[in-house]
């Protein structure tokens, strides 16, 4: 594949192996991040993605962002919105500000790219567009109110923006990764995450790289007609109908 990614959140975790991947794809990326400047030296050194620092919470640094992005690869192709924080903590504890800050981070996000990248992309006749939800926005988690509200919000967001965009050659899909080995994921409580990695029937965490090849699929050749789905990568934890 040729043509330019986006990867917000692009130089850790799950979303730096989406970005490798995608470069050994053939596709020019750009990674997003928002404030780990060693990890993202890192990621351009070692994978050769350009690295593009702005919070995507805001939408005037998108918009910011998404002109340097332009002005350095060209036009985007692929975006995959995959920027994400968790604030846990049970609601009747919960502050108002750690619900503002998971939805503004991990929804308003995905309007703000979308929103200034759809355009774009409905004028060429092609994107591909891929959202990160998770597990937690199907089936809930105790401790996340804010992240499940936000990741089944992506969801609804896929669905609506993949039946305005069908007919401008515009796919957009959800991927719902269960619990990956990341650092997000250690900083769970280690008896919690005990249980949690009992109740994975493939009887392990999943692997950055296991997401990565599922955005792989969905912004290549093979994911042409695919639009509008949640593909749920979970080690069988929970099986959405
Ligand atoms: N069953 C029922 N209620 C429970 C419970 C359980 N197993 N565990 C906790 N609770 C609730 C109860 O409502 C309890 O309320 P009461 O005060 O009325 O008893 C409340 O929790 C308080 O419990 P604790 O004081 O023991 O808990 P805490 O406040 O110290 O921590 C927590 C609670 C924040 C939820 C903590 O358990 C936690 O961090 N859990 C992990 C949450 C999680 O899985 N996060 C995922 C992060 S990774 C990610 O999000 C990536 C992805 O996409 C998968």
């Amino acid at each position: 594949m040729t043509g330019v990614a986006l990867v917000t959140g692009g130089t850790r975790g799950i979303g730096r192996a989406i970005s490798a991947r995608l470069v050994k794809d053939g596709f020019r990326v750009a990674a997003n991040y928002a404030g780990n400047d060693e990890a993202a030296a890192a990621c351009a050194a070692e994978l050769g993605v350009s690295c593009f620092k702005w919070d995507v919470g805001d939408y005037d640094a998108c918009a910011k962002g998404v002109e340097a992005v332009v002005s350095a690869l060209g036009p985007v192709d692929v975006l995959v919105n995959n920027a994400g924080i968790t604030r846990d903590s049970v609601l009747h504890r919960m502050t108002r500000e750690q619900w503002d800050e998971v939805i503004r981070v991990d929804l308003t996000s995905a309007f703000n790219l979308c929103r200034l990248l759809i355009e774009g992309m409905r004028e060429r006749g092609h994107g591909r567009i891929v959202n990160i939800s998770s597990i937690n926005g199907q089936k809930g988690q105790i401790g996340q109110v804010n992240y499940a509200a936000a990741k089944a919000g992506l969801i609804g967001f896929t669905k609506a923006l993949a039946l305005e965009s069908a007919r401008r050659g515009v796919t957009v899909n959800a991927i719902c990764p269960g619990y990956i080995d990341t650092d997000m994921v250690a900083a769970v409580p280690p008896k919690v995450l005990e249980g949690i990695v009992a109740s994975i029937p493939i009887g392990r965490l999943g692997r950055a790289e296991e997401i990565a090849g599922c955005v792989s699929f969905l912004a290549g050749p093979d994911g042409g007609f695919i639009t509008g789905a949640t593909l749920t990568a979970n080690g069988g934890q929970y099986i959405a109908g």
